[in-house]
């Protein structure tokens, strides 16, 4: 544990979008077996709870916010007293349920958690009991380096409420997963979560219809379908929480991650009228739902949105309504809140930033491949290409980028050599040897031309090392997130998609910096930056990190860097050479430069700022399906000219 460590925590409420009631009815798998599974869409909102938390011998909560009306609580951190108190029920039942689990099962000290802010609407289907919970979960976890995965902390949260009176669902902790939007799927027991990459942007609006509904009747209605279903009635419920609401949930994944907003907005209005249909029949009195009809077919709202429909339980609780654009979210807004006098919120779910630029670093002397860079670049050693010409090891990465959709390159270079890349790449071949080429070269020249236009210099007057030269391209990224290569690393990908491409994915669907690794032995640790943390989804590509450290000792890393994995209990994982960093590190490298934050060769360190961010606000490893070939040391050259382009 960290005695002085302070976490600053946010967790949004949640919205389930579609397939609201199918987590419950997918529990009931576990005794119906002909049970389709629950699929839901649910995203966190732009409010949420904001709080402190510090380590502490004791588990307590307080807060200065009007909703705590100045009460406190405080309690040994021990199971028994603390689940008495979630057991009691009441306003501190929930932090109590979660800490006694965490109590149980992972024995650590307590915390003090301050709740310095909230802008969530209590009581009004958005799930703020969860949010609480999944807060404590997460402040133990990043207090206490409890290694959970945002799964895990979204499960701890869920049982822990289940300690108390509250019935809450499996969806309602889909806040875990921050302001995105995320599928889930109920099967049985099982509970799997995706995120979801959003193309376009989603404009919505939800608001409180202000008039009133009892979930406790609706729920103890609808259950009376399950586990079986005897009336036609009630198969018609089996029906629409199970294979209709799948394939309205699918397509609706689809939308979301093609940026078909208007598809979408059908898709909600083909959901509310499969519910009133085949859902409503079950609790009519509860779920004729007038209000939020009348938002349905209200003409002037029509006008200003692709699809209108309820939330969570349903019934006249909470509407949600997907506008057609930003200005349309805003009129909305107005209309809803003026003239048919409801509280309305906005909710923008917005892409992930595109990565439109490569920032390529090769400054470098190149000490280990002396004397060849005494004449030439390294980055201009030859390979052999998949496709059978002799290249550059650069041609070979800028080729890549430009497949992918990279519009600009940086590169960081020192003005000396700027006359290579000008003459490789931005000057056409002397007429006599042009027309020695053969047809298909001829057109290959085209091919060289047309990335030299792609490139820009960036220059590194002094070799100050890695991260100085990354650091030289704040002014090119522009606040823009960027992919950062290394110039004598190529890579050669085991699927369709480049590795660099797999990457720039992750980032799209994860939406937060991400860096490439690789498997590296216990024994070579000592040579690069390692990055350790926990598998956030089941593949085993992506690591939610814990921490980075640059070139540690085999002792250190053996005892806090390795990473458990299905096959192998102790793995290590090094850079691969690509990242996608944004405005963050530049800040953080500037702060370094600025306050001689070096290593022992006095340079400034990518590593240091990689590490730094991700404890301000997370960040990713992604493994690619792939290898990376180093031409920057003889041996590592020797295996990259053996072994590249070959198939494997
Ligand atoms: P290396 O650590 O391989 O350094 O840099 P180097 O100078 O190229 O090679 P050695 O260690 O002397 O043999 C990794 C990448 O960062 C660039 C290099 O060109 C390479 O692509 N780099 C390194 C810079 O652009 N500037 C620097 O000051 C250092």
């Amino acid at each position: 544990m960290n005695e002085k460590k302070k976490v600053k925590l946010f967790v949004p409420g949640r919205l389930c979008l579609f397939g609201e009631h199918s987590d419950w009815a997918g529990l009931y798998k576990t005794m119906n077996s002909a049970i389709v599974p629950g699929h839901a869409l649910v995203t966190g909102i732009e409010q949420g709870i904001y709080g402190e938390a510090v380590c502490d011998d004791s588990f307590s909560v307080s807060s200065k916010i009007e909703e705590f009306q100045g009460s406190d609580f405080s309690c040994p951190m021990e199971m028994s007293k603390l689940r008495e108190v979630a057991r009691k029920g009441g306003f501190f039942s929930y932090v109590a349920g979660v800490a006694s689990y965490i109590s149980e099962w992972y024995h650590v000290g307590g915390i003090h958690l301050e709740i310095t802010g909230m802008d969530l609407p209590i009581k009004s289907g958005l799930s703020s009991s969860a949010a609480i919970c999944v807060m404590v979960a997460r402040a133990f976890n990043e207090l206490y380096d409890l290694h959970l995965n945002t799964k895990g902390i979204m499960n701890i949260a869920y049982l822990g409420e289940q300690r108390t009176p509250s019935r809450c669902g499996r969806l309602d902790q889909a806040c875990a997963y921050g302001v995105t939007p995320i599928s889930m799927v109920f099967d049985g027991n099982e509970l799997d979560v995706e995120r979801i990459t959003v193309k376009k942007p989603l404009h919505y609006v939800f608001a409180d219809l202000m008039a009133g509904k009892d979930t406790v009747q609706i729920l103890s209605d609808l259950n009376k379908a399950f586990p079986f279903a005897d009336s036609e009635k009630e198969k018609n419920i089996h029906q629409a929480l199970g294979a209709d609401n799948e394939i309205i949930v699918t397509k609706a994944m689809e939308c979301i991650s093609k940026g078909d907003v208007e598809g979408l907005g059908k898709l909600m209005t083909s959901a509310q009228k499969l519910f009133d249909e085949k859902v409503a029949p079950m609790s009519p009195r509860e779920l004729k739902a007038p209000v939020l009809h009348s938002v349905i077919d209200d003409e002037e709202i029509k006008k200003l949105t692709y699809g209108v429909k309820g939330v969570g339980s349903q019934g006249d609780g909470t509407v949600q309504l997907l506008a057609k654009d930003e200005e349309t979210q805003k009129k909305l807004i107005e209309y809803l809140e003026n003239v048919r006098k409801m509280t309305a919120y906005s909710l923008t779910l917005k892409p992930t930033k595109s990565v439109r630029k490569a920032v390529i670093t090769v400054a470098g002397f190149g000490t280990r491949m002396y004397p060849f860079t005494r004449g030439v670049k390294k980055e201009f050693a030859p390979v052999l290409d998949k496709d059978g010409l002799v290249k550059p090891a650069i041609l070979v990465l800028l080729e890549e980028l430009d497949n992918i959709g990279i519009e600009e390159i940086g590169l960081v270079i020192n003005h000396e050599e700027e006359e290579y890349y000008r003459n490789f790449f931005m000057t056409p071949l002397s007429n006599e040897h042009y027309l020695k080429l053969p047809e298909n070269m001829k057109n290959y020249e085209q091919h060289i031309q047309k990335i030299g236009e792609k490139l820009h210099f960036i220059y590194q007057e002094e070799a100050k090392g890695f991260g100085h030269a990354v650091l030289q391209a704040e002014e090119f990224a522009n606040q823009q997130p960027i992919l950062l290569l290394l110039g004598d690393t190529i890579y050669d990908s085991f699927e369709e998609r480049p590795c660099t491409k797999q990457l720039l994915d992750t980032y799209e669907q994860y939406g937060k910096q991400v860096v490439a690794v690789h498997r590296v032995n216990l024994d070579e640790v000592s040579s690069y930056g390692i990055f350790s943390g926990v598998w956030e989804d089941k593949e085993e590509k992506v690591l939610n990190l814990v921490k980075i450290s640059e070139k540690p000792t085999i002792e250190y890393a053996s005892q806090y860097l390795s990473v458990a994995s299905r096959k192998h209990r102790e793995n290590y994982y090094a850079a691969f050479g690509a990242y996608v960093i944004d405005s963050q590190i530049f800040d953080r490298l500037k702060v370094a430069a600025k306050e001689n934050i070096t290593n022992s060769k006095g340079e400034v360190e990518l590593t240091d700022a990689l590490e730094y961010v991700r404890s301000q606000s997370g960040m990713y490893a992604f493994v690619p399906d792939g290898e990376s070939y180093d031409i920057g040391n003889p041996k590592a050259y020797r295996k990259t000219v053996n072994e590249f382009g070959k198939k494997i």
